[in-house]
């Protein structure tokens, strides 16, 4: 195992987001990403944006909650991501349904007020400015739709059978330069986002913000896909020259997941847990207040006959 300058980057320059990496890291994550659509209940015919959807993983999981009235439109900044997406949905029943266009987060191709729900996953850890970007996207929703974004926290991330000390070395040393890596060329990212979701709604002014918490472990035997996702990520803490951790520390990271007898993927005790955030809120159109300042100032106009004195 190398480590590696980037690490399944995409043409954008963000890591871990190359699109073969992407299927692999939804496969191994279906069945908890599923019950997160399960668990927001849209409503039969809804008009729903998937704002970051990469190669358009979520599209058969949302074109199924939203039904054959519903309608969705995939948006993204990356085109090799958008190009997959279109393929994948090409033979599907929900075809016609379905849109992927070429945009940022802050100005969606769509009329202001015309989406019921705004769905972002995985995306927000890359936002320099959360609350701003959460804010400008409020304006697309209906009013009373909802803006739900899901995203990880490598905060709550557990290695059992890893010597805690050189994990929380690890982790320390990544959080650490992420903080600073944007400064050094590399595009922003934080990958502690999850539990900082809610503050940065209602920051933006949404209202009724929830949180729900997913925890996803896997014990040994594990599948492939998750261990190419846990190979991918253990690789990713250490890339970039991980310039707060020590020569022997990478090693002894990299080997707990190599193919060698110090891997610790293969040993009978392994357990891996980490939780993933999602996070909802409700927009409501602002009310212009033109009319109502009129009305208060007009109560307090003095009659003509003061004013003629
Ligand atoms: C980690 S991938 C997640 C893709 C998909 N949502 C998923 O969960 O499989 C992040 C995606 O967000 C896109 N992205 C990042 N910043 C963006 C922005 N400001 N506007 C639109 N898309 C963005 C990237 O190109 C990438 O496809």
């Amino acid at each position: 195992m190398a480590v590696n300058n980037v690490v399944h980057v995409n043409e954008c320059g963000l890591p871990l987001n190359a699109v073969d990496w992407l299927m692999k890291h939804h496969q191994s994550k279906l069945q908890e990403r599923s019950q997160m659509i399960q668990d927001l209940h849209l409503v039969a015919g809804s008009l729903v944006v998937d704002a970051g959807c990469g190669p358009g993983l979520w599209t058969p999981l949302l074109a199924q909650a939203i039904g054959a009235e519903g309608k969705m439109l995939g948006i993204d900044i990356s085109a090799e991501a958008l190009v997959t997406a279109q393929r994948r949905s090409s033979n599907t029943w929900y075809r016609q349904n379905v849109q992927y266009k070429q945009a940022v987060l802050e100005q969606l191709p769509l009329e202001c007020g015309s989406a019921d729900l705004i769905f972002s996953a995985n995306v927000s850890q890359y936002l320099p400015e959360p609350a701003e970007t959460f804010a400008a996207m409020g304006p697309y929703l209906k009013s009373g739709g909802r803006l739900v974004i899901k995203d990880i926290d490598f905060g709550t991330m557990c290695f059992h059978t890893i010597d805690s000390m050189l994990q929380a070395r690890v982790f320390q040393a990544r959080e650490r330069w992420e903080a600073e890596r944007a400064d050094n060329g590399y595009a922003y990212e934080d990958s502690w986002v999850g539990s900082k979701l809610s503050e940065y709604l209602r920051a933006a002014g949404y209202r009724d913000v929830e949180e729900k918490a997913y925890r996803i472990v896997r014990h040994y035997p594990l599948p492939e896909n998750f261990r190419f996702y846990l190979r991918g990520i253990a690789e990713w803490f250490v890339c970039e020259g991980a310039p707060y951790l020590s020569p022997d520390d990478v090693t002894a990271w990299l080997q707990c997941f190599s193919d060698d007898p110090g891997n610790m993927l293969e040993r009978e005790n392994f357990v891996y847990e980490e939780t993933e955030f999602v996070v909802s809120g409700v927009w409501d159109v602002v009310q212009p207040r033109f009319f109502a300042d009129m009305h208060v100032d007009i109560e307090h106009i003095e009659p003509l006959s003061m004013v003629s004195k």
